[in-house]
């Protein structure tokens, strides 16, 4: 997870009321180890001061063309002299209008025509300048200009209106960014993964389910979309978890909705992930309405869940399958167990007092090998490993 370290960004700010989430995200850019140089323009300085960027990057910010402070009076030029990306952030409608037509009549303007390191902008503007035909003639444009467009998102407007052009939140600003300089090692691939517990229901207010804070899960499904993965789906039970960028989540609650999920997702997938803490049982027949206390003993009939990921595992046109494995003992048989008795290629292994619910995670990753234990890290770092991994075992088998 050292991909911005030393990275050298460059981060245009332009006038939009979203400048100031642009101040988390320099830090959030800052804090990764990514070396930030921030270009207000005139309307941005309106909306957050200089002052603010340049204790957060710890570099001096620049607004002006003619800023004599650069040795050589060149700002435009050595801004991005080394760069290794420029984004714009928020970038209005106007910023966009500009640089479609190389218009360079300020410092931000002008150093991304003098530029040859890649140019990502982060729309954010009231709904009608978004949708204006101008306006979408302009984002085409850019994107055939080889220029990434990040977003914008829908929701509430600072102007008290609903819909597209609010810019996307920093933190997945941050992995957009981030994930440019990740190595694409799942390039072209889908990924269908599962995380979280499962919901089975007793009556409409109560429910049995699985201790599983889902972290794991949507850690390896965020590795995968910055793995460069074409199209990552996350089967997600409940979990207070936000999706990850890059990840098209779709929610469910019991394992018989996760299983038709994982089945309506898996056409066309290369690789299947099973990491949700599927419930076994379900309650035979769950009540209709809420169930009365009695004072009398109550017993419950449950019937066993399908197996999801042995269901995917055996069919003809199986996906890689990388099941996981949480046991409270005996962890390399049990696991080695599953791994066999499920026909899996890859299986992660962890002793549940390392990993449930936690930041961190202490794996054992079991293949036809044999057994690769990994050292303990944050989650993000195990999904890291992981996807190494199975991407090196996928690309051995696709010859
Ligand atoms: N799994 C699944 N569907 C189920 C149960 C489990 O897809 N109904 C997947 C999990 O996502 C995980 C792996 O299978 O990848 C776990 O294997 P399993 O043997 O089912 O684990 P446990 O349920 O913990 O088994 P046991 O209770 O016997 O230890």
């Amino acid at each position: 997870m050292r991909e911005l370290e030393g990275r050298r960004l460059v981060i245009g700010v332009t006038g939009g009321v979203a400048a100031y989430k642009t101040a988390e995200l320099v830090r959030l850019l800052v804090k990764a180890g990514a070396d930030v140089h921030v270009v207000l323009t005139e309307a941005g300085a309106r909306f957050v001061g200089a002052v603010t960027f340049q204790a957060l990057s710890g570099n001096p910010v620049w607004t002006d063309l003619w800023d004599a402070r650069m040795s050589n009076n060149m700002a435009h030029i050595d801004l991005t002299r080394g760069a290794d990306a420029v984004l714009i952030a928020p970038a209005s409608a106007d910023v966009l209008a500009k640089l479609v037509h190389g218009l360079a009549d300020d410092l931000l303007t002008t150093l991304c025509l003098a530029r040859d390191c890649p140019l990502l902008v982060a729309p954010a503007m009231n709904r009608q300048m978004w949708e204006h035909p101008a306006t979408v003639r302009n984002v085409a444009q850019l994107r055939e200009d080889g220029v990434t467009v990040l977003g914008p998102d829908a929701g509430d407007q600072a102007c008290g209106e609903v819909g597209m052009g609010r810019m996307l939140e920093p933190e997945l600003l941050f992995e957009a960014v981030a994930a440019r300089f990740q190595s694409k090692l799942l390039a072209g691939r889908k990924v269908v993964l599962t995380a979280g517990p499962t919901f089975e229901a007793i009556d409409p207010v109560r429910g049995i389910t699985n201790s599983s804070s889902g972290k794991m899960g949507y850690a390896l499904a965020r590795a995968c979309a910055r793995a460069g993965a074409a199209e990552v789906v996350l089967v997600s039970g409940p979990t207070g978890l936000p999706a990850p960028w890059g990840v098209r989540r779709v929610d469910v609650k019991s394992a018989l909705e996760m299983r038709d999920a994982v089945l309506a997702a898996l056409p066309g997938a290369d690789v299947f992930i099973g990491v949700a803490a599927v419930a076994d049982y379900r309650p035979a027949q769950p009540a209709e309405h809420k169930i009365k206390k009695s004072g009398e003993a109550l017993a419950l009939t449950l019937a066993p869940n399908p197996d999801i990921l042995a269901e995917v595992a055996a069919r003809p046109d199986a996906p890689f399958c990388v099941g996981f494995a949480a046991e409270s003992r005996e962890l390399d048989a049990y696991a080695e167990g599953k791994r066999r008795a499920k026909k899996l290629p890859l299986l992660v292994g962890n002793l549940v007092q390392d990993g449930l619910g936690g930041d961190d995670n202490e794996v054992i990753l079991y293949d036809d090998a044999g057994r690769h234990p990994l050292a303990r890290a944050p989650k993000p770092a195990i999904a890291q490993r992981i996807v190494e991994h199975l991407a090196a075992l996928l690309r051995a088998r696709k010859g």
